[in-house]
């Protein structure tokens, strides 16, 4: 079958997957590759197991594999023949060298437009899906137009706003699509190019277009927001423990008013997810690159909050059981960073997990999709002290504590009358996520610790 016009995604992961899966879904007469280093990956993607879990993400990838859809790791031949590029390889944190811990670690990127640029034999449109630092786009038109005789590369960024668990609904229906491009000819013919392929499904005026830089930091504040958002309420939080107050009650009672709104209100033991962290640092550095360190340090105040919240509430585990926790088993109900998803990155149960287990407790991990992730992050653990167990009624038993890590729809609907007659006495619940009835729970026998919130103890 001839296409009207041929789309390469490289970097097949929880962005690059599901957007181009809803791209072939709804524009049947472009042709979607993606393409990864990964072969497994690739694999995966063409099974009925998905490499990730997403929620609607497998009906949407039949309606086109096959179709318009194809999965490669023949990334050289995909780049060839595509007409738009879009680039969702993966941008960590720096781990060496300078900016390390903050900024962007830019290797797979850089390398993969030096692939673009050797294997282009004609003009192609590269698009930045991949969050990254403000003024990348620039740096790579010019990585890419460098030595390239008779081909031309318009750099585009088009930031994705997607929340796993919820991806294929945040992509067939965004609050707004955003395409940042150069402001001459050619650049906006290249935005109209990216413009009408999401405007096959999504309404024009939620489509926006700014210039290149406005759209990386759009990215990067949107997620600085959204996180300093949870760091707020979780430093009122604190504060609510100490007087009595309840933090559900707060955040009610302030989400109400218009202008701040209802959502990322939850307090909890802290965000999780592979961007917020990430693209806050990532912040951070640019501002104390561009000689703004008033700026980076107020940024970085939301990531240290973040990290305060966890350790608070391995501290308060440990002060309620009477300052010890050697040899007690604890169980840690949920390991993914959010429900819906078996992703683990930067959860707040790996550091909990990590946390635990220097001060020489046994935990149990239990999680519906994330134990395979979870035995990968603990690996370097010693493995004496940790048990795995899909069965949240087995991970209970014999335990002293059970502690809600994610807000797994399961977790609310389990018989804790059973899993209470199954533990150690004491029985303590710490509610790290405030989904479970406080008083409902202290009448079975538990001491309960929500986060927050005045908690029930038996002691
Ligand atoms: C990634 C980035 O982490 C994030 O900053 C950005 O906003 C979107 O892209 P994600 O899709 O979650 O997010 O990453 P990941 O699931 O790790 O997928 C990246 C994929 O790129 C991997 O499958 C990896 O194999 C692939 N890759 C990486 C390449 O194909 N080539 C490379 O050179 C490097
Ligand atoms: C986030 C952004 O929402 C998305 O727009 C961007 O493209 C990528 O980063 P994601 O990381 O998938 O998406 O999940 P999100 O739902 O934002 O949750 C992030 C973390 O914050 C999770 O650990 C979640 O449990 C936590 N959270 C969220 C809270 O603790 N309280 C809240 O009120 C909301």
């Amino acid at each position: 079958m001839e296409f009207a016009r041929k789309v390469l995604c490289i970097g097949a992961g929880y962005v690059g997957g599901p957007t181009m899966a809803v791209i072939a879904s709804k524009c049947p007469e472009v042709k979607v590759v993606v393409a990864d280093i990964n072969a497994k990956r690739i694999a995966d993607w063409q099974t009925d197991n998905l490499p990730i879990y997403e929620p609607g993400l497998e009906a949407v990838v039949k309606t086109a594999i096959g179709r318009n859809l194809f999965f490669t790791t023949d990334v050289a031949s995909a780049i060839a023949e595509a007409d738009i590029i879009f680039v969702s390889v993966n941008t960590p944190t720096k781990t060496f060298g300078i900016g390390a811990g903050k900024a962007s670690d830019l290797q797979y990127w850089e390398k993969t437009a030096r692939q673009i640029r050797e294997c282009s034999h004609s003009d192609k449109i590269v698009v930045e899906k991949s969050t990254l630092p403000v003024r990348t786009a620039e740096a790579m038109e010019r990585i890419l137009n460098a030595n390239a005789e008779h081909v031309h590369f318009d750099v585009l960024s088009n930031p994705e706003f997607l929340a796993e668990g919820t991806a294929i609904q945040d992509l067939l229906n965004p609050d707004r699509v955003l395409i940042g491009g150069p402001e001459t000819a050619r650049g906006r013919a290249a935005v109209e190019e990216v413009v009408s392929l999401y405007a096959h499904w999504v309404p024009r005026e939620r489509i926006l277009t700014t210039n290149v830089w406005s759209s990386e930091l759009s990215k990067l504040t949107a997620n600085a927001f959204l996180a300093q958002r949870i760091s707020s309420i979780n430093s009122i939080a604190a504060l609510c423990e100490e007087t009595g107050a309840n933090v559900e009650e707060v955040a009610h009672a302030i989400g109400m008013d218009k202008r701040i709104g209802p959502k990322f209100l939850h307090a909890s033991i802290g965000f999780g997810g592979s961007c917020f962290q990430k693209d806050i640092l990532n912040l951070v550095y640019l501002c104390e690159h561009f000689g703004l360190p008033e700026v980076a340090a107020y940024w970085e105040q939301v990531v240290s909050m973040n990290a305060h919240q966890r350790t608070r509430f391995v501290s308060n585990m440990i002060s309620k059981m009477f300052n010890t926790i050697v040899g007690k088993r604890i169980a840690l109900f949920g390991f993914a960073f959010k429900a819906d998803t078996g992703d683990t990155r930067e959860t707040p149960a790996l550091y909990v997990a990590r946390e635990l287990i220097e001060e020489r407790a046994h935990v149990v991990v239990t999680d519906p999709k994330a134990l395979d992730n979870a035995r990968r992050d603990l690996a370097d653990l010693p493995q004496d002290l940790i048990t795995y167990e899909s069965d949240p009624y087995k991970a209970a038993e014999s335990a002293h504590a059970v502690a809600i890590m994610t807000e797994w729809k399961l977790y609310k609907e389990l018989d804790y009358s059973r899993i209470y007659a199954s533990m150690e006495k004491p029985a303590f619940l710490f509610d790290g996520r405030n989904i479970l009835d406080v008083d409902a729970l202290y009448d079975i026998g538990f001491s309960v610790y929500p986060i927050g919130r005045p908690g029930k103890s038996r002691l």
